[in-house]
């Protein structure tokens, strides 16, 4: 996709982070946005942000881990815009611990917003980009947890290798039908966003229940100060929609942030071709 103006954008996920900073890419593309977001103080500021800008900017509170709400920003989407070129697939959450002693509805929680948000998010929009036959790109965000895994967040890492994957699959059925659809799949390392707040975002049904004795644990508590440390010091999020913009230009899939990774990666690989037993367990900001 090289033709960004007059076109409309649908950003999950948009009122913190990642979001913010592809809305306002959008916005200086001369794009019409759709901004979606679960906490409706948040989108707001990002609507006043772009309409300061002198974008046309549709906010729709919105929980991606609920399919109807997911189908229902498609359906706003047709009706303000009556069309969808740029799908962000964004919204994410983040939990630490290891699987036998975080809460089974953490886990739940996890899946719901970053496997699930994405697959509803595929569900309600590819449809009515193949019924346009237009040019469309989506863009996933995974993370570079999708794909190397560390030992510490065992639940973030399966949610992201779920993207990846995902991401490639549709990726393959959108090539054998020969759709005006490209896809990516944006896995960044550690960059400065609001991630570690995540507590802040959850869903009534997935508050968190104080009487549970996981949150006072060190465990918890220990992945929390780990997360806000490596979110701390990640980049700076400024060079963040550039890159991804110049890769939906150049149709990339994979969109690496961090090549200091990259070796990581290729010992991964390496690892299960010689069916050795992986090593690849700590990668810091
Ligand atoms: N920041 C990083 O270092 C990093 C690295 C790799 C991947 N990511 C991924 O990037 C994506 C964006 O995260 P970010 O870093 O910008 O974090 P962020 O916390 O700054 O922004 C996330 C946004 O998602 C929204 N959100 C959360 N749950 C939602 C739901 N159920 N429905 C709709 N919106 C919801 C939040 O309200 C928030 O505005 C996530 O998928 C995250 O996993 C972030």
């Amino acid at each position: 996709m090289n033709e960004f103006s007059g076109k409309v954008a649908v950003i999950t996920g948009a009122g913190n982070g990642f979001g913010v900073e592809f809305a306002k890419a959008c916005a200086n593309r001369q794009m019409k946005v759709v901004l979606a977001d679960i906490r409706e103080d948040d989108l707001q500021k990002t609507e006043r942000l772009l309409k300061e800008m002198n974008c046309d900017v549709l906010a729709v509170p919105t929980d991606v881990s609920i399919y109807e709400q997911v189908a229902q920003l498609a359906t706003k989407t047709i009706e303000h815009f009556g069309q969808v070129d740029l799908l962000f697939n964004n919204a994410g959450v983040v939990v630490p611990g290891p699987v036998w002693e975080i809460p089974m509805n953490d886990w739940d929680w996890i899946m719901s917003v970053n496997v699930n948000g994405i697959a509803y998010g595929l569900r309600a929009f590819i449809p009515i980009m193949l019924e346009q036959e237009t040019a469309c790109h989506i863009v996933n965000t995974a993370s570079i947890a999708g794909l190397l895994t560390t030992p510490s967040m065992a639940a973030y890492h399966t949610s992201k290798h779920a993207t990846v994957a995902l991401s490639e699959s549709v990726n393959y059925a959108m090539q054998a039908k020969q759709a005006n659809i490209k896809l990516s799949v944006f896995c960044p390392g550690f960059v400065q966003t609001n991630l570690h707040h995540s507590d802040d975002y959850r869903p009534e049904r997935f508050k968190i229940n104080p009487s549970e004795p996981y949150y006072q644990s060190k465990t918890f508590l220990e992945g929390l100060k780990r997360a806000q440390h490596v979110i701390n010091t990640g980049i700076p999020i400024d060079s963040i929609s550039q890159s991804v913009f110049t890769a939906i230009e150049e149709e990339r899939f994979y969109i690496l942030t961090h090549p200091k990774y990259n070796p990581m990666i290729g010992k991964r690989v390496k690892d299960m071709l010689e069916g050795v037993i992986p090593s690849v367990r700590i990668f810091s900001s």
